[in-house]
C-alpha cells in the first residue's frame, strides 16, 4: 500500500509540468511537506503561495507593488556609460552574460559531452504529403548507456532550397517523445518554412536530485553536483538548443541562419537564455515565461524570486539562492535578459488568466530593453503602456501579445508571431 502511494506521488510530480502547459497557473510544490506553502488562490483565482524563508506571499494588488529602480542596461559595472553598439557588444553584453552565469542560471562547463546526430527515421509523406518528417537522434557522450535526445524536423515537401525553421523546445513526459505540433503547423508549412520539436527532458530531466542524469550527469561523470556557479537545468536545456543548432547547420533542407526558437513557461525562460548564449538563434518567441524569464523580478507580482529559489532550486545555479528577499540587489533584471538577444528580434506573450507569470511585468521588461535595441539601430516595442488586450505589437524588433486566456501559447499568439518572424525571413 505504502509503495503504491509513493509511486502515485512520483507520477503526479512528473506529469504536472505537462498539464501546466495547457491550463492553470498553479505552481508545483517541491518543498518538504511539513510547511504549507500552497495558500490556495485569491478571489480572482490567482495562486497564493508562501515563500518560507522570507514569509513572502504572492501579491496581485498594484497598490502594493513597491517602487523599484531597474539596473541601467547601458551602464557598465564601473560606471561608464555605453554609447555605441561596439561597446555594448564587446563589453557590456559579456558583463551581463557573466552575471547570469555566475548568479542566476549558472555557467555551462567548459567541457561538455559531444553529441552525435543520426537520422533515425524519414517520412516523405507527413502532413498528408505537405511535409517531409525526419527524426534525428542525438547521443550525448560516448557511454554505452548514453542519454539520447530526439529532434523531429518537418520541412515543406515542395521546396528544393533550404527553409527557415521554427524550433520548438517542448514539454513531454519523458520516455518516448511525444512531439507537440504548434497550432499553426499548416500555416508554417504553407509559408514555405519548416518546424522542429525537441523534448526538453531528453536533454536534462526536470526533477530535483537528478543531476546524475541527462547532460549534467554525463558531464559530472560521477562527481556529486555542479559547482555553485555552474549550470542548473535551464542552462542545460539551453546547451541542448545549441547542440540542435549544430545539427541544423548540417541539414541541407534547413537554412540554419533563419532558425527561430520557441519556448513556453519554464521553456520560455530557457529560450531567452539560450538565445543570449547562442547568436545562431535568429529570433525568439518566449511564451508566458514569467519570473526569471521575461517578467521583471523587482516587480512584486505573482511568482517571486523567493518562490523560485524554494520551489525550483535545480533550475538555477546554487548561487541563485542568495537572492531570496534581495531582488533589488541583483545585478540584472529581465529587461537585460531580453536585451542580450539584441539586435535579434524577440517576441513575448502573456495571458490575462496567468497573473502568476506577471504579464504587465513582462511588458515593462520589453519596454526597458528598448534603449539597447535603439542603440543598435533597431526598433523598440513601440508603446510605453500595456496596449489593448488581444492586439499584437509586431511592428518593432521587440514584439508583444497579451491574450485573453490562460497559461498557454494560443493560436492568436502564434499567428502574430508568424507575422513578426516573416519580417525577417529572406
Ligand atoms: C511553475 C513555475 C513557473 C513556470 C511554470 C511552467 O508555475 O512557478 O515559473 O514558468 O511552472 O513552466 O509551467
Amino acid at each position: 500500500m505504502r509503495r503504491f502511494t509513493v509511486v502515485l506521488v512520483l507520477l503526479g510530480v512528473s506529469f504536472t509540468a505537462v498539464a501546466r502547459t495547457q491550463q492553470s497557473a498553479a505552481p508545483e510544490a517541491q518543498q518538504p511537506p511539513q510547511v504549507k506553502t500552497n495558500l490556495g488562490s485569491d478571489a480572482n483565482g490567482n495562486p497564493l503561495r508562501l515563500a518560507v524563508k522570507t514569509g513572502h506571499v504572492s501579491n496581485y494588488d498594484e497598490s502594493k507593488v513597491r517602487p523599484f529602480t531597474l539596473p541601467d542596461p547601458l551602464a557598465m559595472a564601473d560606471g561608464r556609460q555605453v554609447r555605441d553598439a561596439k561597446t555594448w557588444m564587446a563589453q557590456r553584453r559579456p558583463e551581463i552574460i557573466r552575471y547570469y552565469e555566475r548568479d542566476i542560471y549558472g555557467r555551462i562547463p567548459a567541457r561538455t559531452p559531444d553529441v552525435k546526430w543520426r537520422v533515425a527515421e524519414t517520412d516523405a509523406a507527413a502532413h498528408g504529403g505537405a511535409a517531409i518528417r525526419k527524426r534525428i537522434t542525438g547521443t550525448i557522450g560516448a557511454a554505452a548507456n548514453a542519454p539520447e535526445m530526439n529532434l523531429v524536423v518537418y520541412t515543406p515537401a515542395q521546396t528544393k532550397k533550404p527553409v527557415p525553421l521554427i524550433l520548438l523546445l517542448n514539454f513531454g513526459g519523458g520516455g518516448k517523445p511525444v512531439p507537440q505540433d504548434p497550432p499553426v503547423a499548416a500555416d508554417i508549412l504553407a509559408r514555405g518554412w519548416g518546424y522542429a520539436t525537441i523534448i526538453y527532458q531528453e536533454i536534462q530531466p526536470d526533477r530535483i536530485n537528478t543531476f546524475d542524469q541527462g547532460v549534467i550527469g554525463v558531464t559530472l561523470a560521477g562527481a556529486k553536483q555542479p559547482a555553485a556557479d555552474e549550470w542548473g537545468t535551464i542552462s542545460a536545456w539551453a546547451w541542448g538548443v545549441s547542440r540542435v543548432l549544430d545539427y541544423l547547420g548540417t541539414d541541407p533542407s534547413v537554412d540554419a541562419k533563419q532558425v527561430a526558437l520557441f519556448g513556453h513557461s519554464r521553456l520560455g525562460k530557457t529560450a531567452l537564455w539560450a538565445s543570449a548564449l547562442d547568436d545562431r538563434v535568429a529570433a525568439v518567441y518566449s511564451s508566458c515565461s514569467g519570473e526569471m524569464g521575461a517578467a521583471l523580478a523587482r516587480r512584486d507580482w505573482g511568482e517571486s524570486v523567493d518562490d523560485m529559489v524554494q520551489n525550483f532550486p535545480y533550475w538555477f545555479a546554487a548561487n541563485f539562492q542568495q537572492w531570496a528577499g534581495r531582488w533589488n540587489d541583483m545585478p540584472v533584471d529581465a529587461h537585460m535578459l531580453i536585451a542580450l538577444s539584441a539586435p535579434r528580434p524577440v517576441y513575448v506573450t502573456g495571458g490575462t488568466g496567468d497573473q502568476w507569470a506577471d504579464p504587465v511585468g513582462m511588458f515593462q521588461a520589453l519596454v526597458a530593453a528598448g534603449p539597447v535595441y535603439r542603440l543598435l539601430g533597431k526598433k523598440d516595442v513601440g508603446a510605453a503602456a500595456v496596449p489593448a488586450l488581444d492586439t499584437a505589437l509586431v511592428a518593432g524588433d521587440l514584439g508583444w501579445h497579451y491574450h485573453t486566456g490562460g497559461h498557454s501559447a494560443t493560436p492568436a499568439d502564434w499567428k502574430a508571431f508568424l507575422e513578426f518572424f516573416a519580417k525577417y525571413v529572406r
